[in-house]
């Protein structure tokens, strides 16, 4: 696939078909994360990989399989998500959350060393190493895309992050940035719109 096609193709996706990927179409795609830029010339990444339907049961059962309407209700409204396209992600993904791992062919986790506090930055810099992973996950994402297959993501909430990684035995000085789901999107899948932009209005030429 040509490289606009995918970059334009890539969107997120939470419904998978029942298909299993193969280990070498994982090995290229994951192998394109450690393509993208990083702030110290390191690449100190790690993906964990799982295909194993039990390690994923164990590995996700800290997410919420699900929420209630009036739940749903009071996070459009405590997230003030004003954006009629942005309710309709969110009513649309956060039911989700669980299954879109669950139901992935590959459940992917991104590791990170990290040497500074992320919560508690001095400057912007110390975010360096995490800003470099989310370049490493995108390019997973392109290529995904470019292989016919698609991705989601979720940030982990409260200690699911922590549980995770004892879950996979990941060091404890290593950051997870998020879960990644991979797999062939269902067939005859519609995505949230996206949201439109102007790009007349969001490029800038010489001065904003
Ligand atoms: C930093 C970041 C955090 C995100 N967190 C979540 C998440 O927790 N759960 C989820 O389902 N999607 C998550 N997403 C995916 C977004 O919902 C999605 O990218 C957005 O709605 C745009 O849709 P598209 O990717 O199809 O263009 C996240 C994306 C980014 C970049």
């Amino acid at each position: 696939m040509e490289f606009y096609e995918a970059v334009n193709s890539r969107r997120t996706v939470r419904e998978f078909q029942d298909e299993p990927i193969s280990t070498e179409v994982l090995e290229r795609i994951v192998s394109s994360a450690f393509k993208a830029p990083t702030n110290d010339h390191m690449r100190d990444w790690h993906y964990v990989i799982i295909r194993d339907k039990k390690t994923a049961a164990k590995l996700l059962d800290i997410i919420p399989k699900g929420i209630s309407d009036e739940d749903m209700d009071r996070l459009i409204r405590d997230w003030d998500l004003s954006d009629s396209l942005q309710q309709e992600c969110y009513r649309s993904a956060v039911p989700k959350q669980y299954r879109m791992l669950f139901e992935a062919s590959a459940v992917i986790i991104p590791l990170l060393k990290q040497k500074t506090d992320v919560l508690h930055p001095e400057n912007i810099s110390h975010l360096n190493g995490f800003a470099s992973i989310w370049c490493s996950i995108e390019n997973l994402f392109l290529a995904a895309a470019a292989e016919g297959y698609a991705c989601n993501l979720r940030v982990p909430l409260g200690n699911e992050a922590e549980y995770a990684k004892e879950v996979i035995g990941a060091p404890e000085d290593h950051l997870m940035p998020c879960f990644i789901g991979i797999g062939r999107p269902k067939k005859d899948l519609v995505p949230v719109k996206q949201k439109p932009i102007s790009l007349k209005e969001r490029i800038h030429w010489e001065k904003f």
